[in-house]
């Protein structure tokens, strides 16, 4: 029998196979010789099988200059694919460029498409994820173009601290168009595919005379290690969305809900008696937290964020008894945990991020202090230092701190101590608190005797051992109360896991303001 509407039917499944086809057969495979996937390939990727529903289909640009109002140069749907669709069953929303349109570049009807998803987002309370692939503004349309910028990076603020909104780096990202990503969460970067930068190879040529290939300037590497720009890189866009699906398990939908409990098999009161002996006796020799994180947190699993960049200190998710938690950490290993202007930033994102999203935050410390040096007085590592200092006071989740050894000077008060609102601050008895190392504090405060000593090198080492015997242990602090507990490393994680069940229903507020003035 035939349908009456048959051919209306028909029309619309050409549409929508049009719609699929994108810029055509030739630049799809232009796309996978260059070892990139196409939007839609990506979407597949990231969500669960079949639970992308696509919007705006059927926009078609509307420039008329240039010849762009050819039939030839109306491609339905433009150069980005929308909509929502499930990871872990749970919704999400996506934009993906289609770099085989206009080379992914950014047209007023692209930008109106990328707003309406992440309006939708916001409304309904879901992540937002955008797939980059552009060559940047649709150069035929000038300013217009630029204005669609402009919508989407105030979308960006608004939606900030309200839903998590990741972004993916899959091709080019140049231009004021990298600035949509950095006010987005989180980055992930391909490697040897994408690269992020404000002006390109020829321009910074011309202007500073360095030649410079794109992947020195702003591949995934340099921004992995050396900007900080990008916050996970991946050897693959298959493991650059994996690590997406991953990277959202960790967190709520958005800010007025808990992140998803993940039940696990490792048992909550589990000790490990590794950690007795993790920290080694002469206070000089490191040794990795990332090793005592691992035998803490459920199953050993720890996605790291920052991995390459300020590894002095190590930010990441786990979870402690079914519950996601930020953790961050010293790491004694990389220039002994100290503090620098890097790692006081890195920290202080993550600590923020963590806050927006009710996100309970671990501290393990071992900190010898503040980094020393010109270079980083000159930086501003007190600004630096600073934000690190706001971000841990202002936040108002959970905060359990472990001190594991070294809480020297400044950055005892600043690594999420008692006196800024920690909620449960223990220490193992391995822990020095006090206001500088042994060391130095003997060299000031002793400088006579030291002077006027006959052996001076004997009279140190009784000197310092005296201090730290008197400062140089937990218990000045634990009798101060500003350490809750000293506990045996063993029992870290049943400790924390109980700590966390008791702060579960934690309410804490900041006095009522539009908003605070983060020392930026
Ligand atoms: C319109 C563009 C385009 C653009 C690329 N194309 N960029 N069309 N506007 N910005 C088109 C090309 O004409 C080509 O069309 C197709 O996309 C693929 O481009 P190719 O050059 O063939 O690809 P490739 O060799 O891989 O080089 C990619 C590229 C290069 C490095 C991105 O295309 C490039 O340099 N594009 C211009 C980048 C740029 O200067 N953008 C403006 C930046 S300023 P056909 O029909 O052949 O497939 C900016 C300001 C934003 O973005 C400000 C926000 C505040």
């Amino acid at each position: 029998m035939t349908n009456q509407h048959q051919d209306k039917f028909d029309l619309l499944r050409q549409m929508r196979e049009r719609s699929r086809q994108g810029g055509g057969a030739e630049r799809i495979e232009r796309q996978h010789k260059n070892k990139k996937m196409t939007a839609r390939e990506r979407i597949e990727l990231l969500l669960d099988v079949g639970s992308f529903r696509e919007v705006d289909a059927f926009v078609v640009q509307r420039s008329r200059d240039f010849g762009m109002d050819r039939p030839e140069n109306q491609y339905l749907g433009d150069s980005v694919v929308t909509g929502w669709g499930t990871i872990d069953g749970r919704l999400v929303y996506v934009y993906s460029q289609d770099f085989t349109v206009f080379g992914g570049s950014l047209s007023e009807v692209h930008s109106e498409k990328i707003c309406k998803v992440m309006e939708m987002a916001v409304k309904n309370g879901a992540p937002i994820i955008g797939l980059n692939d552009s060559g940047g503004a649709r150069i035929q349309e000038g300013v217009v173009s630029l204005g669609g910028y402009a919508d989407i990076f105030l979308r960006n603020t608004l939606a900030s601290g309200v839903i998590p909104q990741i972004s993916a780096i899959m091709g080019p990202c140049a231009g004021g168009a990298v600035y949509s990503p950095a006010l987005t969460d989180f980055i992930f970067m391909v490697q040897d595919t994408s690269y992020m930068f404000v002006t390109g190879p020829d321009v910074v040529k011309a202007v500073t005379h360095e030649d410079v290939s794109f992947e020195d300037l702003g591949g995934a590497s340099i921004h992995s290690a050396t900007s900080g720009v990008c916050h996970v890189s991946t050897p693959s866009e298959a493991d650059c969305l994996y690590m997406i699906r991953e990277l959202l398990s960790y967190l709520p939908q958005n800010n007025m809900e808990d992140a998803p409990p993940k039940p696990s098999r490792d048992d909550a009161l589990r000790t490990d008696e590794r950690l007795n002996a993790i920290v080694p006796d002469n206070p000089n020799k490191p040794y990795d937290i990332k090793e005592v994180i691992n035998m803490i947190v459920d199953d050993g699993h720890f996605f790291e964020i920052h991995e390459h960049y300020a590894p002095n200190i190590v930010v990441g998710f786990a979870r402690l008894g079914g519950r996601s938690v930020g953790i961050v950490a010293n790491q004694p290993m990389v220039l002994a945990g100290v503090l620098d202007i890097d790692a006081s930033e890195k920290a202080a994102r993550f600590i923020r991020f963590c806050d927006c999203f009710n996100i309970p935050i671990i501290t393990f410390e071992d900190v010898p202090g503040f980094m020393p040096g010109v270079k980083q007085e000159h930086g501003g590592i007190i600004r630096a230092g600073a934000k690190l200092l706001y971000a841990y006071c202002e936040a108002t989740v959970p905060k359990l701190t472990v001190i594991t050894r070294k809480a020297y000077g400044g950055a005892y008060d600043v690594m999420s101590s008692k006196h800024i609102r920690g909620d449960l601050n223990l220490a193992w008895p391995t822990a020095e608190i006090a206001v500088m190392g042994p060391d130095g504090a003997v060299n000031i405060i002793f400088r006579r005797e030291l002077a006027e000593a006959a052996d001076p090198v004997a009279k140190k080492a009784e000197l310092v051992a005296m201090y730290r015997e008197k400062f140089a242990n937990p218990y000045v602090a634990a009798s101060r109360g500003f350490i809750d507990d000293v506990i045996m490393p063993a029992e870290t994680r049943a400790r924390l896991i109980n700590g966390l069940n008791m702060l579960q229903n934690k309410r804490d507020e900041n006095p009522p303001k539009k908003h605070g003035n983060i020392p930026l």
